[in-house]
């Protein structure tokens, strides 16, 4: 397939991207960079370098690279900023959703896989998590996701563009090949925070919380690796092509880890000791967040390969390790 990856120089998008090179199809990559990587895009995929937002730069895009669908990361997705700066996140997120769809719709391109996120959930009633529990995100970030979510829905009954939301649990590790990985800036992820310790980047970790209504008091979350994500993002693209019906998949391992254990673990990974301080909840955590992924293994035939939290740890370490400054500091263009 042609396949079109908005933001694909990003942490989820540049693990597709390698995963539909690898299987050989053929992929166009429209990143504005603004935190994704140059370097993190696949040598087999073409780059352009532009804005979602850009109705002139997505028409010349699908006239000259024409695609048989669509995978949407291109979004911001800092939890915290969203709270004080909520229309940049209505305005990139929603608004360059709006923007592609319109651009899709004027060159024919009718399906789309795209990043929805367990924010939209907010506090749930009960876990693990199903696709029909209530959505009342708890933070701006969360709504945007709720609100593309909408809008697909609306834009299918209207212009008939097929589309799969994927809302992903706690995106982390990175590539066996070691190429590719998570270099966020600035870092808000527990993992990649954790792994800053042993890496001498930083002195301790903070835990966000020890008084919640969980197994140690901290936050339990359901970590999922980004290559089993990116390989959900190939099996919606082929559900969308072989005429699957619309649909929202949560993807997760189903197990939940609190912050303690993923520290613990850390400690394990990388026969580091990790210094840890306890400080205040950070604003709109829900307690628990772990999802039942039943229906993206029912319908799409997922499966996720890494369920183990040592050997996800040991991925996102050994990409760490290798590249201690991200992709910046490789020398390459
Ligand atoms: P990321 O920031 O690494 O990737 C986003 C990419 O989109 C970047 O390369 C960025 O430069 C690009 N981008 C942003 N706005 C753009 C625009 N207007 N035009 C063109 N490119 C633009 O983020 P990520 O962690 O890879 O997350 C990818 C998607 O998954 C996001 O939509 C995010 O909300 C969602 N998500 C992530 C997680 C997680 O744990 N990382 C969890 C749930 C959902
Ligand atoms: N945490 C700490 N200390 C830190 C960083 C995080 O204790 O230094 C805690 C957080 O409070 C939270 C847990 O570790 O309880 C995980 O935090 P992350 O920031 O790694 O992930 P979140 O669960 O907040 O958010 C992630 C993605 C969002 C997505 C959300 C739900 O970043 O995009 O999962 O899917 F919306």
């Amino acid at each position: 397939m042609r396949i079109l990856v908005a933001g694909g120089a990003g942490y989820i998008g540049s693990h597709v991207v390698k995963a539909l090179c690898n299987r050989g199809d053929s992929v166009v990559v429209a990143d504005n960079l603004v935190t994704g990587h140059r370097q993190a895009v696949d040598r087999r995929a073409k780059f352009y370098q532009g804005d979602i937002r850009d109705h002139g730069f997505l028409s010349a895009l699908f006239q000259a690279e024409p695609v048989d669908g669509v995978i949407h990361f291109a979004a911001y997705s800092l939890v915290g900023e969203s709270v004080t700066a909520p229309l940049k996140y209505y305005e990139n997120n929603v608004g360059g959703t709006r923007v592609l769809l319109e651009e899709m719709i004027r060159a024919g391109v009718k399906k789309i896989v795209f990043s929805s996120s367990a924010a939209v959930y907010g506090q749930p009633e009960q876990v693990p998590i199903e696709e029909t529990a209530p959505t009342c995100p708890t933070n701006p970030y969360g709504e945007t996701k709720r609100v593309m979510e909408q809008m697909f829905r609306w834009a299918e009954q209207a212009y008939g563009v097929g589309f799969v939301s994927l809302r992903y649990f706690n995106a982390c590790g990175a590539e066996e090949g070691g190429a590719i990985g998570e270099d966020h800036r600035p870092e808000s992820h527990l993992i990649p925070l954790v792994l800053q310790v042993p890496l001498g980047k930083r002195a301790k970790v903070s835990i966000f919380g020890t008084d919640y209504p969980t197994k140690d008091g901290t936050c339990v979350r359901d970590y999922i690796h980004v290559t089993d994500l990116a390989q959900a993002h190939l099996l919606a693209m082929d559900y969308l092509a072989q005429g699957g019906k619309s649909d929202i998949f949560n993807l997760g391992n189903g197990v939940g880890f609190s912050v303690r254990e993923v520290i613990e673990t850390a400690r394990r990974v990388t026969g580091h000791p990790i210094d840890e301080e306890e400080s205040g909840r950070r604003a709109g955590d829900p307690a628990v967040l772990v999802a039942s992924s039943q229906k993206a293994r029912a319908v799409l035939g997922w499966t996720s390969c890494h369920t183990a939290l040592d050997d996800i740890i040991a991925s996102a370490w050994a990409w760490h390790q290798a590249h201690p400054n991200g992709f910046e500091e490789e020398g390459r263009s």
